[in-house]
């Protein structure tokens, strides 16, 4: 393939990319969005293997044979991986998976710069030409080092194997900036380094502080903050796999890592946004000094909450004239989503006004409730966002809170100690009556109790979502 069809695929995957994320930013067009996605992967993933930098331009093959095969080979095992990991993986598991994901990001980056460097094929016509290579390499491994390590902290923290309380060392800012002023010591002896020899110590050195921040940044993050980290580490893959494109000169990998770098970033900043944090204070560490796990009560119940059962939920929901439903992570663990539309069809079918609300950090993934409720077919234009109808729960007779907890609390706004003060919530108390699903007085993410649960309008269905909404839809049909 010849180096003109070679830049006019990669023009047409980088089009594909835009249209995909553009795509992805809607629920109604994300399929298409994805659709683009995989198309543009693997128009580019075609151009660049049989493209004229790895199989020659059909007159003089390059690396046809023993590497040719090398590529296939690894095409085939990471494929396989990715297609297994894809079709095991939990919904709930879905932010652990994108964070160890990133980590491989960061870890090729860092391989494909330590072999840059050692490559002595390539020749420079100046030496400039040369310093920058340079400096594509050392940053390059370092934003691939510290995306490495820190996806690999934030899987361990998703996962549970790490404690989610943020490890804050004494003079932890001054360890970073020690870190930083070394990093740029060792730069400017690997750029003046004269043989690839003595390049490779103060490269080495550099990889070595940067895999420690990397760790350092992550672990001094708080549970509840952790949102942020996913996005801000996607960021950071995304900046890795440009430096990536600038280390191989290839053009497709550097727009799409800058497309990759912004959107994670500009998703961060929304993230930040939802949750009412500084984004610098958020990466600075300390915030969210809380448990993870849901199973976790931090924090003792206190007060008397008042029960409800399945039929009497069923009575009540058919009764009103507006319902919106809040679903959080708990929908997620137990799989309902299918039930909670079934519900909703038999209510609307009643001639009651059923809405979503949906808070930007509902569940453990940007997006979550509203890829579970596209899944189950729930219609569009009746999944709200928390800003779209917070000033509407005084006018609902009905707001019923399937496995959410945090995204609830009126604590965010009454309390100003609480860990999570400041961050916008929906406003469920102020419905004429909140109905909470969830098995137990357990605290949720942030580890502590919610007064929700305690309000006089408020009344708790005890069980898992999905077995209670079969209950509350085995009622509403025999009506
Ligand atoms: P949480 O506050 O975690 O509450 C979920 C609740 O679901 C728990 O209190 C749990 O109570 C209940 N639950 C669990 N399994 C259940 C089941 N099978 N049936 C019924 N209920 C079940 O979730 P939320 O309200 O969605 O808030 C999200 C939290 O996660 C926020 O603190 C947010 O910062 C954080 N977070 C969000 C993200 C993103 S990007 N969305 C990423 C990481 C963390 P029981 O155990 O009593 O049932």
């Amino acid at each position: 393939m010849s180096s003109s069809i070679v830049t006019v695929a990669y023009i047409g995957a980088t089009i594909l990319f835009i249209l995909s994320l553009g795509g992805l930013s809607n629920p109604e067009t994300a399929k298409r969005g994805n659709w683009y996605g995989i198309v543009g992967m693997a128009i580019a993933v075609i151009a660049t293997v049989f493209g004229w930098r790895v199989f020659g331009n059909g007159e003089i093959p390059i690396v046809v044979g023993a590497g040719f095969v090398f590529i296939l080979l690894a095409m085939v095992i990471g494929g396989a991986v990715g297609l297994y990991a894809a079709r095991t993986v939990q919904m709930t598991q879905m932010p652990e998976l994108v964070a160890i994901m990133h980590s491989l990001v960061g870890f090729a980056a860092c391989a494909i710069g330590f072999a840059s460097y050692i490559d002595t094929s390539t020749v420079f016509a100046t030496h400039a030409e040369h310093t920058i290579h340079l400096v594509e390499i050392y940053v390059g491994i370092l934003i691939g080092a510290v995306t490495f390590t820190g996806s690999v902290i934030a899987f361990g923290k998703l996962s549970g194997r790490i404690d989610g309380k943020p490890l804050l060392l004494p003079a932890r800012h001054w360890i970073n900036l020690a870190g930083l002023i070394l990093v740029i010591i060792f730069g400017k002896f690997f750029l003046g380094a004269e043989t690839i020899a003595g390049g490779m110590f103060p490269l080495i050195v550099m990889t070595l502080i940067s895999l420690a921040f990397g760790v350092h940044m992550v672990m001094a993050i708080g549970g509840a903050d952790m949102p942020v980290v996913i996005s801000m580490l996607n960021s950071y893959s995304g900046w890795a796999a440009a430096a990536t494109g600038f280390m191989l000169s290839n053009d497709l990998l550097i727009v799409v890592g800058a497309l990759v770098g912004s959107s994670g970033a500009i998703l961060s900043y929304i993230m930040c946004r939802a949750m009412n944090r500084n984004f610098i204070s958020v990466i600075a560490g300390g915030f969210g000094t809380t448990a993870t796990s849901s199973s976790s009560a931090a924090a003792a119940p206190a007060g008397d909450v008042k029960s409800i059962s399945a039929a009497e939920t069923a009575d009540m929901l058919s009764e009103a004239k507006s319902v919106i439903i809040v679903p959080g992570y708990g929908m997620a663990v137990a799989q309902a989503q299918h039930a909670v539309f079934e519900m909703t069809k038999l209510l609307r079918d009643k001639g009651v006004n059923v809405r979503f609300g949906i808070h930007p950090v509902a569940g453990r993934m940007p997006g979550h409730m509203n890829v579970l409720l596209a899944e189950a077919k729930v219609p569009y234009d009746i999944v709200c966002e928390m800003d779209e109808l917070n000033d509407d729960f005084p006018a609902t007779d009905v707001a019923m809170v399937i496995g959410a907890n945090d995204i609830v609390n009126p604590a965010a706004q009454d309390d100003p100690g609480s860990p999570i003060a400041g961050m916008p919530v929906l406003e469920v108390w102020k419905a004429k009556h909140s109905i909470v699903m969830k098995r137990s007085m357990a605290s949720g993410y942030a580890g502590i109790d919610n007064p929700l649960f305690y309000k006089d309008n408020n009344l708790m269905l005890f069980g898992d979502a999905k077995k209670m909404l079969d209950e509350v839809v085995a009622t509403l049909k025999a009506k």
